[in-house]
């Protein structure tokens, strides 16, 4: 179990935030195969602040994709609780902040990762938008800026003030934004949060790719929980498989070809709800290599899925090789 504020979850790990990937095609497939709760990518809080282009927006959670987070971004205290209250108000049951993005342009606006350096503020967005909602509220950090002494007391002071003001739980990825995803995540560094605050939900994140890794990471650590980010990646099985092991019994076989080429046409179906033909085949793309890794043809499956130029196309290869659509 695990709690995040007055919300349990029955298993310690749900999907993490994934810009790009995250949005309700890999939600809804998430919540089928065993996710208790998903999160959308990283969305900047002031878009909330456009109130016709807000409710205009495709993202408000649906009932097949159960419990979702919305995660935002900004460096502006009165926006991010604005932004906060708005989206609980379109059915999103949590909120996290992203004080982890390491993308320059977030770095240059001084939000996201940035925000490791500069406890003050980071600090004052956690008091302005707990004081705008009462839904669960979590923090997404990177372990620091760099790795230096400096930039550690400023995470650790983030954290010790993120809970005074009543964070619900830290989320932590053992890298520092400058590591972006070079070297291993730091696991220690999270069992160390755990030990610091002992009283405080803290869940873990880094190179979380299966399900035993996943499971062992949980034993080992200490941690209350984890996040499963591109594990999930064109792998929606990973959560029921997580699940399995969790609880004691075998992990099950990966669903029969049949199954796999139907979840990867349902995906490609709901990515085109809300897009053009062609930008729907470009933007599905990058979900063809994980999905083709549990064939055993995985090379050629993958080559012909990511060539396909249209949804004819796509289900053409997906017959070839899946034997349905
Ligand atoms: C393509 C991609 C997009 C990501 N988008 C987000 C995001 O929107 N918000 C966030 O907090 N973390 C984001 N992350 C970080 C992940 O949530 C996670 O912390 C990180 O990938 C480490 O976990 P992993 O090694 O198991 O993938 C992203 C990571 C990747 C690879």
């Amino acid at each position: 179990m695990l709690r995040l504020g007055n919300i349990s979850l029955d298993v310690p790990f749900y999907q993490a935030p994934l810009s790009g990937y995250t949005d309700r095609a890999m939600r809804v497939l998430a919540h089928k195969y065993g996710a208790p709760l998903t999160y959308t990518g990283v969305i900047l809080a002031k878009i909330a602040l456009h109130k016709k282009a807000f409710n205009r927006l495709f993202f408000q959670p649906g009932d097949d994709e159960g419990l979702v987070g919305a995660q935002i971004l900004g460096g502006d205290p009165d926006v991010m609780a604005e932004a906060a209250s708005a989206f609980v108000n379109v059915g999103f049951g949590l909120i996290d902040l992203n004080f982890a993005c390491p993308a320059p342009k977030v770095l240059r606006r001084q939000s996201g990762g940035y925000l490791l350096k500069d406890p003050e503020t980071a600090i004052k967005i956690v008091r302005f938008v707990r004081s705008s909602v009462s839904c669960p509220l979590t923090i997404k950090l990177r372990a620091g800026f760099d790795k230096s002494q400096e930039s550690m007391d400023k995470f650790w002071q983030i954290c010790k003030g993120a809970i005074a003001e009543g964070v619900d739980a830290l989320v932590i990825h053992g890298r520092s934004v400058k590591e972006l995803y070079r070297n291993k995540g730091d696991w220690e560094v999270l069992s160390e949060a755990k030990s610091r605050f002992p009283q405080t939900t803290i869940i873990g994140s880094g190179d979380l790719m299966d399900a035993e890794t996943i499971v062992e990471r949980l034993k080992s650590s200490g941690l209350d929980g984890v996040i499963i980010a591109r594990g999930a990646i064109g792998n929606p099985w990973i959560f029921n498989e997580t699940r399995a092991l969790w609880k004691g019994r075998p992990k099950p076989e990966i669903p029969q070809l049949t199954e796999q080429g139907e979840v990867y046409l349902k995906h490609y179906e709901m990515i085109a709800e809300t897009r053009p033909m062609l930008k729907s085949v470009r933007y599905f793309r990058k979900f063809a290599v994980g999905y083709s890794k549990h064939h055993p043809q995985r090379k050629l499956v993958q080559a012909d899925l990511i060539a396909a130029k249209s949804r004819d196309e796509i289900y053409a290869a997906v017959k070839k090789w899946y034997g349905v659509g």
